[in-house]
């Protein structure tokens, strides 16, 4: 009863253990891109949820955000916004700061790319603990958007991420514990 989709993007990641560090399962969706037809499912489903949803900005988060985000924003009709890392973008940014593991990062939004009341759709390729997603959140809210939801292609739900994003819903295509 799985979405034969389902079943094929699932397969098609790759699971690299000890990657960056010892303990770490990596979850590398490089595989999933070197399937064409994995990849369309991918994006497919996504855009099936969001194209009646009059989200008028897909905001990606990098790295992996900006791979999956693109395709659902011109498929859906909406506007692209990169959130990057410290001292990536030219013009003037709001940050977000966040709590990783070992030390902290941050996320950047050009100021102007959103404008109040727009409804947001933020994309990345995982959630683990949920910082990113969360910081992500914070910087479109700020800046008065409204979140319709978050959309990742993996959940780690063991890291128990879901929780940390406020009752904001999120929306994921595939689990892995
Ligand atoms: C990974 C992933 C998410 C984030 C999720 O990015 O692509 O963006 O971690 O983790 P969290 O839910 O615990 O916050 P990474 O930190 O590897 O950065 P990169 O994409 O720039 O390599």
């Amino acid at each position: 009863d799985e979405d034969p989709r389902v079943t094929r993007i699932k397969r098609s990641i790759r699971v690299v253990p000890d990657f960056p560090k010892p303990g770490i399962m990596f979850q590398d969706i490089t595989t999933l891109l070197l399937d064409p037809q994995a990849f369309k499912d991918t994006v497919d489903m996504f855009v099936e949820r969001y194209k009646d949803k009059n989200i008028s900005v897909v905001a990606g988060i990098e790295a992996r955000g900006f791979i999956f985000g693109p395709p659902i924003a011109l498929a859906t009709g909406a506007k692209f916004v990169p959130l990057r890392k410290p001292k990536k973008l030219p013009g003037e940014v709001i940050s977000e700061e966040y709590i990783l593991e070992y030390g902290r990062d941050c996320l950047q939004m050009h100021v102007g790319a959103v404008k109040a009341g727009e409804r947001a759709l933020v994309v990345d390729d995982l959630i683990a603990t949920g910082g990113t997603l969360c910081a992500a959140m914070n910087l479109l809210e700020r800046v008065g958007a409204h979140v319709v939801e978050c959309a990742c292609v993996i959940e780690l739900p063991d890291l128990k991420g879901r929780e940390r994003l406020n009752g904001k819903p999120l929306y994921v295509l595939v689990e892995s514990h």
